[in-house]
């Protein structure tokens, strides 16, 4: 499922704005520096210069002040180093979660001016901290930005514009790049391009993302980047007792597939049965595709359920990522995957299903799938004693009527957990808020014949699915992502394409980073 990305280079150099040889200079800039009456941070005054003023009349004429996400483009006739110059604004200086991701968008947007112009070398420069420690987040933005925004859906364009960028470079202003600022780069590079190949998976179609080709990317992508991996058809799940996920596969012809990939660090030796591990638990809802089952959705609530496996999607390129950052701990991404289809063998609203842990569910909705398939593989995942688990779900359109299309629902029953999942959410310029899982809504998922039933009724859906989760982690520190909204876009946005964002991937690699460096 997966081609190889016509990828640029990024690299981070010292150089001079002015003099710094590319097709297209973007210079970003906070507001206020390119005033309507003067221009006043250096490195533009000496710009401005070179071109004889003509920056400040454009940034005049267009009312241009570096507010952020605000640009003006020149034309620079060969009188600096750079052909083409892009002047971008930052904005005001804001916390710092903000104006990395204001870099994100800024980048984006000069790799794409840089495409339209048919550019074969982009340079940014952009007024970056003198501490390495921001210095160092500020390139990772940047190289992700950029590897965003230059991602485009074209596999089945039959004309394709063939990307003519090959080189990136991340302007240091009299400061030698050190092997740090390179590695903060190459992070950033690694999780754009883990990003948009999870983008990938999104968009491609459910005829040939089956529940099998899911499983093959995953086994593939494991094995690249040196992750244990084990795939586990019908027959094996059927061993696990995991029937609420059979329930849900069985309309389907295509065979569910159950996933775990694995990051164990060296001389890693498995915890004793019923011990403690320290490991990291990642779960990934993994719908290829959602019909609703015999509860059928809608024409247009069909369209887009080939995304409902971006959680999935997005835990298995995280695990690409943590390969490469090597923490201390043990890491596993799991997810099952199926197809929820209606047809003579598929389960049927009134059923009631008994999950891997023992607890009976009604099923009310045959669309209310996910977390039947997510109670059976956290139960899993939680049987080996995690330190946490996260999930990540397109789990309910409640959820999207609560907090609109780009942000998404955090639930959490553990205090520091939460916290580290707002602060990576922070960091990475994912948008979540959280969402509280009230004991006093239990009512609404108890069935008087069964343990629980799939459905809460009208009100409160994120939070029903939410609580209904709860009920297969056990005592286990547990954050659960609903990404229904977030997880797509009706158009383009900021460094987002419209179609699949890639929403987790860079939350779920930020959240590792933390962890792995002792909390910072
Ligand atoms: N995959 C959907 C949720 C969804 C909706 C994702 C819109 C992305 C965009 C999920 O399986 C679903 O159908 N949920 C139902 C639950 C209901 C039947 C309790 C929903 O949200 O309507
Ligand atoms: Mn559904
Ligand atoms: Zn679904």
């Amino acid at each position: 499922m997966k081609e190889p990305r016509l990828a640029f280079e990024t690299h981070v150099v010292s150089g001079n704005p002015r003099e710094h040889a590319c097709d297209l200079l973007a210079l970003l800039v906070r507001e206020g520096a390119v005033g309507v009456a003067k221009i006043s941070d250096a490195q533009l005054a000496a710009v401005d210069g070179a071109l004889g003023g003509l920056l400040h009349r454009v940034a005049r004429d267009e009312e241009f002040t570096g507010k952020e996400n605000t640009a003006i483009v020149l034309h620079t006739h060969g009188k600096i180093g750079a052909h083409k110059l892009l002047v971008a604004g930052l904005g005001k200086k804001k916390d710092e979660g903000r104006d990395l991701d204001l870099l994100r968008a800024q980048a984006a947007r000069a790799v794409r001016a840089g495409r339209s112009a048919g550019a074969k070398s982009v340079a940014v420069s952009w007024p970056h901290a003198d501490g390495d420690a921001l210095l160092m987040h500020e390139l990772q933005a940047l190289a992700e930005g950029a590897q965003l925004g230059a991602y485009k859906f074209d596999r089945y364009l039959r004309e394709k514009k063939p990307p003519k960028l090959r080189r990136l470079d991340l302007l240091l202003l009299e400061k030698k790049p050190a092997a740090a600022h390179r590695d903060a780069a190459a992070l950033g590079v690694r999780i754009g391009e883990a990003t948009c190949a999870a983008r990938d998976l999104v968009n491609e179609p459910a005829g040939q993302l089956t529940p099998g080709a899911l499983a093959e990317t995953a086994r593939t992508a494991a094995r690249d980047a040196g992750l244990h991996v084990e795939v586990l058809g019908r027959a094996q799940i059927e061993k696990l007792d995991m029937r609420l996920f059979l329930a849900v596969a069985q309309g389907s012809t295509e065979e569910p597939r159950l996933v775990k990939m694995s990051w164990l660090p060296p001389g890693h030796r498995p915890a004793a049965k019923g011990a403690k591990s320290g490991a990291v638990a990642l779960v990934g809802k993994a719908i290829t595709f959602d019909s609703g089952g015999l509860s059928l959705k809608t024409a247009a609530g069909m369209e887009e359920m080939k995304t409902d496996m971006a959680g999935a999607a997005a835990v298995l390129q995280a695990m690409r990522i943590v390969a490469s950052l090597k923490p201390p701990f043990p890491v596993h991404g799991y997810f099952g995957a199926c197809e929820n289809m209606p047809s003579g063998t598929a389960y049927r609203p009134g059923d009631i299903v008994v999950g891997k842990n023992g607890v009976s569910v009604e099923v009310l909705n045959t669309d209310a799938e996910g977390r039947l398939v997510l109670a059976d593989v956290l139960t899993w995942a939680c049987e080996e004693k995690p330190a946490l688990v996260v999930d990540l779900a397109t789990l309910t359109g409640a959820c999207v009527v609560a907090l609109g299309p780009l942000i998404g629902g955090l639930f959490c029953n553990d205090e520091p957990l939460a916290t580290a999942v707002l602060a990576a959410a922070r960091r990475s310029g994912e948008e979540i808020w959280r969402l509280p899982l009230p004991a006093v809504n239990e009512e609404f998922i108890r069935s008087p014949i069964a343990d629980l039933k799939n459905t809460g009724g009208r009100w409160g859906g994120a939070i029903n699915a939410a609580l209904f989760l709860q009920h297969f982690v056990g005592k286990t520190p547990w954050a659960h992502l609903d990404i229904a909204g977030p997880s797509a876009a009706d158009r383009e946005r900021s460094y987002n394409p419209r179609g699949a964002t890639g929403a987790g991937v860079r939350l779920l690699a930020e959240l590792i980073r933390q962890r792995a460096s002792g909390r910072e």
